[in-house]
This record gives structure tokens, sequence and C-alpha cells, in this order.
């Protein structure tokens, strides 16, 4: 007994040790060797380096795929099957689901190989090799070039690389930049354009707890779903065919049911999207004060009006829904980011991080040179930036993505524009080209287009717009137009409205069925399309330029920022930000204090769902079936003293992208799917404390248990390989 303390506390001591040593971190896989290692083997992982990424033999690297250009998926069998999250495949089920057949709803199960869905448009992209390019990339650069030919002449550089580097046919090669340009790295991929719908379970699983509970801990959401990877007989990529046959992986992931407990080491193997951690205070403040509260604020004016709409009108609910669960992400996102920012006293850290930095700059006359005017800079810049920064938010969340009439608006824009600039023979020709597409585009615009909801949605936001906005920025035309109806945005909305061509479908028809001369002229007395154009125009001529610019003159900044800093913190280790390529974090399962009095343990069971479940509700509805397995305690193998876990946290440094990426156990085995972060600890994207920042992942457990035992697809589970490391045995025929 006494030993067995012992040990439990020595365990203890080296998990909270490498938690406050844990500064995150999203790795190159290819440098794990050289840079990391050593950090993860001290952490817990059992595997080598080779292990987790070689090109000459398999490894974990060629089980994780980049899944539709945005989220993270990886093969869990020998037949090319694929797991990833259910919003991931979100688009995919929809498109399947008809009334009678309503997959969202219902869920799905492909019965046989023949009943795998085929996705037009969706694909699976390996990862190859990744080689350093930056020499190569850099060649012919000059200290004193400006900006413009320094770009010119790295595109003309990578250019050379895409054609020279060697590779397969059918491989692909792409070059990204690091460390803000100061590093670059080839891709070379494989991409496979067959990848079938396998299976899903109803919402009321793979979104359980929808908006109410997105980006929250305590989390009980199902969020996965199943597709496989159809190759040409040979093994390689093809578009879709009939003769097309599973995917053979150089590897796929073996998945463990020991499950996890608190102090287990794990990391997340995927694509994360965007990350800004090496931000000079002065940008951390101006998204804290400026940026983010404006984009709240938008956000929140257009979510209040959809939600009344949608909880008034079963149509518009399914109409909007989708629509408002993306607004509603990083709305609520931006809201825990500027949260934690603040609990977290980002901005004043950093500013003693910059202290640091100056001290060390001036303390070496080769860095003064360099260096010294790298923090006053971008002050002066940030200061200039700020107006036009806000500009830009303020029209990109109005006129681009909330108020819908706008945004269809400014897509017709773009077709009239280029109608008009090529010459009256080639115009035909245009015409037929472009003309069918609109319509097609129309169909499933309208579908889900309610000018009501738009309508209200309008009215709020160009009051928005007129009062936020800098005025100097705001067209005269609008101006007078809203001085004309002595700034009744109500009445200024119902005319717009009662009077576009843009509202509906039918109008719209008409319209597109004139001849191009009078269909333009028509468009172009549009009330709608008058008010986005001149936003349009005012953007163009007041707000482009400066912004990119200043833009262009900070970007220059953090790059010499982010050099200057690996070079003056010479002992510190650098990750790159993440920029949609293939990262690895690590981390360890572990729960979290996100305010004074309350602790929150790491892990979640189906007894939760059952707290959280409301009978007929559209968030907290539970399926019957499910239901009946809790209480009728038939968790199979995959249970856990009487309980059947659902969600895990651990400290894993995680973004958008993430989404669908595979949370490993130290033997590189599969032990959850990551999802989501929470929300206090959203600011990770550009201040990562490990205090507070949890990944959050189904329990691959829940996973199986609702293949089997809910949707009872035994046969997807007789495809993977399931082990029990801790008792070192592969699982047979439980
Ligand atoms: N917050 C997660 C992510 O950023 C999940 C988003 C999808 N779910 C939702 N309820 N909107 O993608
Ligand atoms: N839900 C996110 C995604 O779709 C991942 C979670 C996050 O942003 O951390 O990529």
């Amino acid at each position: 007994m006494r030993r067995f303390l012992f040990i439990q506390l020595i365990a203890l001591l080296s998990v909270f040790s490498s938690l406050s040593a844990q500064d995150g971190g999203m790795w190159i896989p290819s440098l794990i060797k050289q840079l990391n290692i050593d950090d993860m083997q001290d952490m817990g992982l059992k595997l080598s380096a080779d292990d987790l990424y070689s090109v000459n033999n398999s490894s974990v690297k060629d089980a994780i795929v980049h899944f539709g250009g945005g989220c993270t998926a990886e093969v869990i069998s020998s037949e090319g099957l694929l797991l990833t999250n259910h919003h991931c495949g979100y688009g995919q089920i929809q498109a399947h689901s008809t009334l009678e057949n309503n997959y969202l709803k219902d869920g799905f199960w492909a019965s046989s190989r023949r009943g795998e869905l085929k996705n037009p448009g969706l694909d699976a992209t390996f990862i190859i090799r990744i080689d350093d390019v930056t020499n190569k990339v850099f060649e012919g650069l000059t200290n004193d070039m400006d900006e413009g030919s320094r770009k010119a002449k790295i595109s003309q550089n990578i250019h050379l690389i895409n054609s020279s580097i060697e590779k397969e046919d059918f491989q692909d090669v792409k070059v990204k930049a690091f460390f803000n340009g100061n590093q670059y790295f080839a891709f070379i991929t494989e991409t496979f354009m067959d990848v079938r719908l396998v299976g899903a379970p109803p919402s009321m699983i793979g979104k359980f707890g929808s908006d109410t509970d997105n980006w929250v801990w305590p989390r009980h959401t199902g969020d996965f779903s199943m597709f496989r990877i159809y190759a040409s007989k040979d093994n390689k990529p093809a578009e879709y065919s009939e003769d097309n046959v599973p995917y053979r992986p150089k590897h796929f992931l073996p998945i463990s049911l020991d499950g996890v407990n608190e102090g287990d080491f794990t990391m997340v193997y995927g694509f994360p999207g965007r990350t800004e951690e090496y931000l000079p205070s002065v940008a951390i403040k101006q998204i804290v004060e400026v940026i983010n509260p404006a984009r709240i604020e938008i956000r929140d004016k257009a979510l209040k009006i959809v939600d009344k709409e949608m909880r008034a009108d079963a149509t518009i609910k399914m109409q909007y829904a989708s629509k408002y669960a993306s607004i509603a992400n990083y709305w609520k996102k931006w809201i825990g980011e500027n949260k934690g920012l603040k609990a977290s006293h980002a901005i004043e850290k950093r500013e003693k991080y910059e202290e640091v930095f100056m001290e060390k700059v001036n303390a070496n006359p080769e860095y003064i040179d360099k260096y010294s005017e790298l923090m006053s800079d971008f002050d002066k810049y940030y200061a200039q930036f700020e107006k036009y920064n806000l500009a830009n938010n303020y029209f990109g969340e109005i006129v681009y993505r909330n108020v819908e009439i706008l945004k269809f608006s400014t897509m017709l824009h773009s077709v009239v524009k280029k109608y008009e600039d090529i010459d009256e023979s080639g115009r035909e020709a245009f015409v037929a080209d472009v003309k069918p597409r609109v319509i097609d585009y129309t169909k499933g615009y309208f579908k889900n287009y309610n000018s009501k909801v738009d309508e209200k949605v309008f009215e709020s936001l160009l009051e928005e717009y007129m009062t936020g906005m800098d005025p100097e920025f705001i067209p005269t035309y609008l101006t007078e137009l809203v001085a004309s109806y002595n700034n009744d945005y109500s009445k200024l909305a119902k005319e717009v409205f009662e009077d576009s061509n843009l509202t509906n479908i039918e109008d719209f028809n008409k319209l597109a069925e004139k001849s191009p001369s009078s269909a333009l002229e028509k468009l172009k007395a549009d009330p709608a399309y008058k008010i986005a154009v001149s936003m349009l125009d005012a953007y163009d001529i007041f707000i482009k330029d400066p912004y990119v610019e200043l833009n262009t003159k900070i970007k220059k900044l953090q790059r010499t920022y982010m050099e200057a800093q690996v070079e003056v913190f010479k002992d510190k280790k650098f990750y790159p930000d993440a920029n949609s390529t293939l990262r690895v974090t690590w981390g360890i399962v572990n729960g979290y204090e996100p305010k004074d009095g309350v602790y929150y343990s790491p892990k979640t069971y189906l007894g939760g769902i059952m707290e959280k479940y409301q009978p007929g509700d559209y968030e907290f509805d539970v399926p019957e079936k499910l239901r009946t397995l809790y209480d009728e305690k038939d968790f199979g193998v995959y249970g856990e003293d009487g309980k059947m876990p659902v969600c895990f946290i651990a400290t894993n440094h995680t973004t958008g992208g993430n989404s669908g990426s595979p949370a490993l156990d130290a033997n590189g085995n599969l032990i959850g799917l990551n999802f989501d972060r929470v929300w206090e600890g959203t600011m990770s994207d550009i201040n990562y404390d490990a205090n507070i920042c949890r990944n959050i992942m189904v329990d691959i457990r829940y996973i199986l248990f609702i293949v089997d035992k809910y949707g009872g697809a035994r046969y997807l589970i007789d495809e993977m390989k399931l082990v029990r490391p801790k008792a070192q045995t592969v699982v047979e025929g439980e």
C-alpha cells in the first residue's frame, strides 16, 4: 500500500512538473527527431521519432489525412476506413439526406460496401514527405529589396521548386511559409478524390448540446462520422469509379480500449488552421479592446434576430440552423477568447516579455542595429492600422457575412464587373458560361433564404454600419439615403426589401431571363444592389489601399520580430504558428479550474447526458434507444466500472482544423477524437496557457459503443484493430 501511494505520488509530481514546463506548441513532424523527442518521451511517449514520422517506413503520419481541406481525419482499418467529426462530415450527411431518409436526424450506417455513398468534391490528402526548402525559396533575395519585389522573387522560386522537386506524377507539392516567412517547407502530398460516407450517428448524438454546449466543458457530444477512401486497383488516387477499391493504407491506427486517466500522456496529430502566438502586446490589445468587441457586437445582433425567427417557425429553423451555427461558433469563441486573455493577464505578460526582449537587444550591439526600433514601429503602425482594421472587420462582417442580400449583391457585382471588363465580342460566351452557374447557385441560395429574417438583420446591421463605422468611410450615397428616411431604418429596410428583385427566386429569375443589357440596367437600379455597390466602392476608395499597405508593413515587422525572438532567446524552442499544415501537439489528461472555487474533472459519462436530457428539445433531446442502453447498462466491452465514458479533456494545444484529429496514447493507439476546446481556453490561438487551455475529445470507447450497440454496425468494429495495451493484448471477438 505504502509503495503504491509512493508511486502515485511520484507520478502526480511528474505530471505537475511537466504541466508547468509545458508551453503548448504545434510542432512539425519532420523536426520531432531533432527538437522534441526527448521532451515527449520525458512526458510519457513510448514511441520513437521515426514511429511518428518517417519517409522510408510507415509511421503514424501515414494514417492522418487533411479532410476536405478544413478538418482532419484518420485511417482506422486496413481497408481505408476514416474517422472524423460529425461536424466535419455534416455537409455530406446533409447532402445525402431527404425527408424519407433523413440521415442527419436518424443517423446512417451503410450496410455493405455497395451502400457507402459517394461525395463529389470531397477529398482526403496524405502527407508523403516534408522538405525544408528555405534556402531555395530565399535564393536571390537581398536585404534592400522592397516587399513587392521580395514577394515576386519568392513566388518565382516557389514556382521553380514546384516544377523540379522529386515526386511521382500522381503526387502534388505545396510550399508553405513558416515563422511569419522566415522558413519554408515543401509538402509532397497524395490526394484521394473518392471518399465515401460510411456512417454517422443521429444529430441528437453527433450534435448533442449543439450551440449551447459548443466550446463548453463538461461536454457530452458524440461528434463523429465515418468515411472510406477508395483508390484505383493499384492503390493510387483516382476520381470516383465503381471499379475503385478500398484504399490499403501504409499505416492505420490501432484502437485502445483501455481508456484514459488523469495524468495520462496524449498527443494530437492533425492540421491546425491558424494561430498568432507571437504577436506584440499592442496587437493583442487591439484585438481585445477594438476588434473582438466589434465583431462580437455585430454577430450578437444578427444572432438575436435569427434565433427569434428560428424559434417561431420550423421552416426558418431548417433554413437557418447551419448558418446560425456557423455565425455562433466564432462569436462564442471570441467572447471566450477575450475573457481568457483578460483573466490570464495576457497583455501585461506580453509587455513583460517585450521588456526582457528589449533589454537583451539593447545589451548587444549586433542586435541594436537590427531590432531596437521594432517595438516602437509596432506601436506606430498598429496605431495607424486600427481604424482600417476595424473598418475591414465591419465591412467583412456586415457586407460579406451577415446581411445576406448584401452578400448576394456583392457576388452579382463581381459577375457584372467581369462582364463589363471583357470586350463586346467575348460577352456572349461569358454569359453562356456564367449564367447557368449563377442560376444554379441561386437555387441553393434561395432554398435557405427568408427575406423577412434578412430584412430584420439588414435593418439592424445597416444602423450598426452607420453608427459604428468611421464616418469618413461611409459613402455619401448611404449618408444621404439614411438622412432622407430621417434615420428610420425600419422604414428604409421595408422599402428596400419591397422594391428589390433580389429577395425571392421568382423576381430574380425574371431579372435573369432578360437580355444582358436590360438585366444589367434593372440590377443597377435595384435598391439593395445600389446600397451594396456604394459600400463596395467606398471600401475600394477609402479602405483597401491603406489597409493593405499598413498590413504589409506590419507583416514585415512581424517577420523581423519572429526572427529576432529566435535569435535573442537562444535557449527557447519555438514552434511555428499553425498554417493548415500537419502538426503534432502533446499534453496530459487534466482537469482545470475555470474560476475560483470551481474545479472541472477531465472525464464525462453517459449519466451526464441523462442529466442534460430535455425531451423534445432541439439541442438536448436523447434518442430512445440510447436511453434504453443507459437504463440497461448495456455498454459491452466499452464501459468502465459500470459507466459509459463520453468525452475527456487534456492540455493538447489545438485550434480550428484540428477537428477530427486523432488523440493518441503513448504507444500511438487511438484513444479519442478531437473536436473542440474549452471556452475559458479559446485564447490559446493567441496565448496558450497550460493552466486553463484544454482540448476536448470524444472518448473512442463512446464512438465504438455508438457504432456497435446503438447503430448495430458491428461489421465496422470487426475491421478495426482493438487493443488493450495495459494488458498487452489484441482484443479478439470480445
Ligand atoms: N467549436 C467547434 C469548432 O470550432 C465545433 C463547431 C461546430 N458545432 C457547432 N455547434 N457550431 O469547430
Ligand atoms: N471545432 C474546431 C474545428 O472544427 C476545432 C476546435 C478548435 O477550434 O479547437 O476545427
